[in-house]
Formats: C-alpha cells, sequence, structure tokens
C-alpha cells in the first residue's frame, strides 16, 4: 500500500495547535478545560470534519473522531493520544499522536483503502495531572477504573463544575467504554526520552509502560512574624517540608536502580509573604518504577520519613495517595504488526520500554494495546525546546498509518 503523508501540512497543522497556549512561544501551557484547551478542541474538531470523520464527545470531555468501515458494528481499532500540555512544556508531547492519528488516516483515505473496521481517534481528556492532579483522567474513566465524581482542583473544584463550564454533559457512569468496543488501541507518542536519537533508531515499538505514582503531602507547622517569632520556638512548615523533598530523592536513589525516579514539581507555601513564618505547605510527589514493588517500597520510605520530620520538627504531616497504578506489558501481537509495518516502510524500528506515563497505560486494560515512539531531540520533553522533526513525526505517522490499516482489515 502506497502512504503518502502530507508532512508540510502536518508540521502546519502541528504549529497551529501550538498557538492555543497561555505561555508565549516556543512554550506551550494548555490545561485540560482552560479557554485555550477549548480553542485548541475546537481546531482539532474543524479539522475532523474536514476528513469527513464522525465525531462524539462524552462527558468528561474525551473526544472521538470515527472514520467509519465497511463493517462497523466490528469493534473499531483506537488510536489517538492528548493535546493538553503542562505549564511551559513543549508543542509535540501528546499532540503528535493525536494530528499524526488524523494525517495517518487522511493517508489511508487517500491510498483508496476502505478499513473493514472502524479506525477511530481519540482525544484523551487530560493526559497530564496539571488540573486534578491525578493522570490520564479521562482514560482512566474509558477504562472503568476512576468514576471522576471525586476529582478536584487544588481549589476544591470538581470536574463536574469543570467540565460543565467546558460545555460537556451527561452522566459519568456513561463514560466507561462496553468491553469489546476496541480491537486494538495503538497511540504515537514522542519518546521524551534519549534512546532512539543516540542510537539513530527512527522507530521505537512500545512492549511496557513502567508504573505511576503520586502523592500529596500537606505539612502544618505555626505561622508568624518573620522578625518577631525566634528561631528556637519556630514549627516552620517549609523547613519541614524541604526535609521531607530531600528524603524523597534519597528514597528514589536508594533501590540503586536506574528504572527508580522521583520528582517533587509542585510547592504550594502558606501565606507566601517574605516576612512570613510559613505555617502549611502542599507537596506533589512523582514516583515511578518498572517495577511496581519496587516502587511501592520508595512510596513507604517517604511515608516513613514524613512521620519522623513530624516529630522532630512538631508539625504535622499528612500524605494521600493519588494514584499508585500498575505498570502494563504491551500485547505481542500487536507489538508484531507495528514491527512487521516498520519494515515494510523500510524503517528501522526497536522494541523498548516508555518511562513516562501514557493514556495506553489504561487503554491497554480494556483492549491489546501498544505505541509508537518516534525520536526527539536529545530526548527533551515537557519543556519548551521540546522537538521533533518533521521527517520523525511523518516516519511515525506512516508506521502508524500502516500498523491502523492491518489491524483494521
Ligand atoms: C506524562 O506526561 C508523564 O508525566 O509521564
Ligand atoms: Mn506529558
Ligand atoms: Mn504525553
Amino acid at each position: 500500500m502506497k502512504l503518502e503523508i502530507d508532512s508540510i501540512r502536518l508540521t502546519s497543522e502541528l504549529a497551529k495547535l501550538a498557538t492555543f497556549s497561555d505561555a508565549p512561544a516556543p512554550a506551550v501551557t494548555r490545561v485540560v478545560f482552560s479557554e485555550q484547551d477549548r480553542h485548541a478542541r475546537a481546531y482539532c474538531l474543524g479539522l475532523y470534519e474536514e476528513a469527513g470523520l464522525q465525531v462524539r464527545e462524552d462527558a468528561v470531555g474525551n473526544v472521538f473522531a470515527r472514520w467509519v468501515g465497511a463493517e462497523p458494528d466490528l469493534p473499531a481499532i483506537g488510536t489517538g493520544s492528548h493535546i493538553d500540555a503542562i505549564p511551559h512544556s513543549g508543542q509535540y508531547d501528546g499532540t503528535v499522536g493525536v494530528l499524526g492519528g488524523l494525517e495517518a488516516i487522511r493517508a489511508l483515505q487517500r491510498s483508496g483503502m476502505r478499513p473493514r473496521r472502524s479506525i477511530e481517534l481519540m482525544m484523551f481528556s487530560a493526559e497530564e495531572p496539571t488540573r486534578f492532579g491525578i493522570g490520564c483522567f479521562g482514560s482512566r474513566m474509558l477504562a472503568g477504573v476512576l468514576d471522576g465524581t471525586t476529582l478536584r482542583d487544588k481549589d476544591g473544584k470538581s470536574l463536574e463544575e469543570w467540565r460543565t463550564m467546558a460545555g460537556f454533559i451527561g452522566e459519568f457512569s456513561t463514560v466507561a467504554l462496553p468491553v469489546g468496543y476496541y480491537a486494538g488501541f495503538v497511540e504515537l507518542h514522542i519518546e521524551q526520552g534519549p534512546h532512539l536519537e543516540k542510537d539513530g533508531i527512527p522507530i521505537g515499538v512500545v512492549t511496557a509502560i513502567a508504573a505511576p505514582s503520586s502523592l500529596r503531602i500537606f505539612v502544618e507547622g505555626e505561622g508568624g512574624h518573620a522578625g518577631a517569632v525566634l528561631m528556637p520556638g519556630r514549627r516552620d512548615a517549609f523547613c519541614a517540608a524541604a526535609e521531607i523533598v530531600l528524603a524523597v530523592e534519597t528514597a528514589a536513589r536508594s533501590t540503586g536502580a536506574i528504572d527508580t525516579v522521583g520528582t517533587v514539581g509542585v510547592c504550594d507555601v502558606f501565606p507566601g509573604a517574605v516576612n512570613g513564618v510559613p505555617s502549611r505547605v502542599r507537596l506533589e510527589v512523582d514516583v515511578r518504577d518498572i517495577d511496581a514493588g519496587r516502587r511501592d517500597g520508595v512510596l513507604s520510605q517517604i511515608d516513613k520519613a514524613c512521620q519522623e520530620v513530624a516529630v522532630k520538627r512538631s508539625v504535622t504531616v499528612r500524605t494521600e495517595v493519588v494514584n499508585a497504578d500498575l505498570p502494563t506489558v504491551c500485547d505481542a501481537r500487536l507489538v508484531e504488526i507495528v514491527t512487521k509495518a516498520a519494515e515494510a516502510q523500510g524503517l528501522a524500528c526497536q522494541k523498548m520500554v516508555s518511562r513516562a506515563y501514557h493514556d495506553t497505560l489504561f487503554m491497554s486494560r480494556i483492549t491489546p494495546a501498544t505505541m509508537i515512539f518516534i525520536p526527539c531531540r536529545a530526548g527533551v520533553s515537557h519543556r519548551p525546546d521540546e522537538y521533533a522533526t518533521p521527517e520523525a513525526i511523518a516516519a511515525g505517522t506512516r508506521v502508524l498509518a500502516g500498523s491502523l490499516a492491518a489491524l483494521a482489515m
């Protein structure tokens, strides 16, 4: 099958999508249900319409764009990713899987192919945890592992309120997909690591996705006047939090495994005044590993450190586990299909593990799934200088199109 990817069009669509941002270019900030997220969604919907796809949105803003197959009652083949972007990140994370997925469908349409199964392009609501503190809430709900009723942002505003404001309606209970909805799912994504570029390999096929977890830690001490409260009497919540931050790093390093990582990416200090002793701190912590048992060991070590800091500094420390997910092993048949699709295009392909999490982690709970990775410059991601070449994106899109074609026949 001859698959022509319109790389110029795809590159310009990615650049246009990046303009829907709350940060100045080249940075992209697009938090789910923000005004820019809604504009970006509308832009994508316009492209879906042009491509003749049937669009459906669910109660929490997951978007399904379907190229209806010759046998529409068969379980569909899914692809897609996310368009939300963490604060001050880049323009390729997630978007390559959405607009690349669209271009893969257009390339198949241009080739004259008519798939037997429908091919459905997903735009998942919020792969990123920025708004609600938990990654992949849209795909978690599709997979039936989260009901969404407890989700709140840091100011207490609920998912229900946010999605209503963004124009999405319906019962949360309708979001979970029925068993057998998909016959397979393949997500295209930048690697977000350095391996493909370093090895000069254009295509990665993902065999497993690491186990992510996140915690919220609330530290409460005693505030006061920065001049008048003398050092012996202090119960400074931020000083206690600082010890906890270092304990997270120590716990992650202590396994000795290269696959264990721990990060404290959020630290809110109250009242946040230069001349006020901090009385409250909220930390958000991310811990991951390929090995879930080892990851859980790190979580226990962090919990123990929190208790020790609480005693030592006479503060209270409360920890809340937001999520502690199992890793996923991708489907061997789909890995083989992607490998063959790459070979058919004359592209070298390497099996690899994803250290980042993706919506495929949850789609794999309800359907056979895998991912296609493409190199990104120096492995950089979640930064404004994130970059993938048009050639790399076109190669990934071509392999995705070939894989979808094989799965949908
Ligand atoms: C996804 O963005 C992740 O943090 O792995
Ligand atoms: Mn990301
Ligand atoms: Mn992503």
